[in-house]
């Protein structure tokens, strides 16, 4: 019969070491490869098989999560027609998504709360002075800027670029120079602009506009719908330029910026949630939270990036 001697347990090991004086044998009991050895009796490979396989599957995992986890300059590719029919991965490899756009570069995401309660303050709010238009006029009236033409192709112009406007390198801003390219405005300040149309319709409508070739229209004392009394002077600013048409060329306007801010709006689907909030005080004893907290494109960065790169006056 063969004679069968199992390899010593932990324990025996410890016990045999304690008694042994023998330092060769201490070190041959501690020695790695008879350690080794030991992993190879068949009952203990499971858990290095399945240490092996965890181990494996989280490298897989982190990989993924990697692949999956998108920069803000992802995310505003995907909301641009600036984003190229490849998957970010490649684009990624190969830097196309660093090539600067116009504008899309200086997009970066944050997030802050809203201060948008129903009586908040604010330097775009309130009846026409002339402080209030400027404020306006400097937040939405922007140059145009260029499409160079190796770009042109992403805006879906490409097949009618005869028919698009060149920038003039010759005569413009900073942006106009270097290569060639068309003229462009950027929608978000066509949209903001409609906006201030519409606002300031509001106000010509009550009456808040001083016409100034109307010798009729004066207001005395300063005593305008929204306006705080100031005796002896008229507070409100002229009517603006763009209103001084007929009342039917305005009223299409107002409404074609009606659709611009309803189109964008819709493309836009801002999903934020605003919460519902207790609120003794109010009628219903609750209040949506208009306030919320949103992901918002750094304004300042895109506008100091137009007002640095503009081309065309
Ligand atoms: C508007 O912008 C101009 C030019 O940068 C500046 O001089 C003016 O102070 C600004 N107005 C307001 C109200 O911010
Ligand atoms: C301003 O006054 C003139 C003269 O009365 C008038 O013809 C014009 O329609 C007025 N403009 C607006 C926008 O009310």
């Amino acid at each position: 019969m063969p004679s069968y001697r199992p390899l010593p347990s932990t324990e025996e090991e410890s016990n045999h070491e304690v008694e042994s004086n023998h330092e060769v044998e201490k070190e041959v009991v501690l020695s790695p490869s008879l350690r080794g050895a030991r992993w190879s009796v068949p009952c203990n490979t499971i858990p290095l098989v399945v240490s092996a396989f965890m181990l494996l599957l989280s490298v897989i995992n982190v990989f993924v999560a990697k692949q999956h986890h998108r920069t803000g300059k992802e995310c505003a590719t995907e909301t641009s027609i600036w984003c190229m029919p490849l998957p970010s991965l490649y684009l990624n490899a190969l830097g196309a998504l660093t090539v600067s756009a116009p504008v899309l570069e200086a997009v970066k995401y944050e997030d802050f709360d809203f201060q948008n309660d129903f009586g908040q303050l604010s330097i775009y709010r309130g009846p026409p002075t002339k402080e209030l238009e400027d404020e306006w006029h400097n937040l939405t009236f922007k140059h145009a800027v260029k499409i160079p033409d190796s770009k042109v192709h992403l805006t879906n112009r490409h097949p009618v670029r005869d028919q698009l406007v060149r920038v003039m390198p010759d005569n413009g801003g900073p942006g106009a120079k270097g290569e060639l390219g068309y003229s462009a405005l950027i929608d978000v300040f066509h949209q903001l602009h409609c906006l201030n149309r519409i606002r300031q319709y509001t106000w010509l409508l009550t009456g808040n506009y001083r016409n100034t070739s109307d010798p009729l229209d004066v207001v005395p004392h300063g005593n305008v719908p929204g306006s705080p009394n100031s005796p002896g002077e008229d507070p409100r600013p002229p009517i603006p330029n763009d209103f001084m048409t007929t009342p039917l060329a305005n009223r299409i306007h107002i409404d074609h910026c009606i659709e611009t801010i309803r189109k964008t709006l819709m493309c836009h689907a801002d999903v934020t949630p605003i919460m519902i909030m207790k609120d003794k005080k109010a009628p219903l004893k609750e209040r949506a939270d208009f306030s919320a907290r949103h992901r918002c494109r750094n304004w300042n960065k895109i506008s100091e990036w137009m007002d640095e790169q503009w081309a065309v006056r």
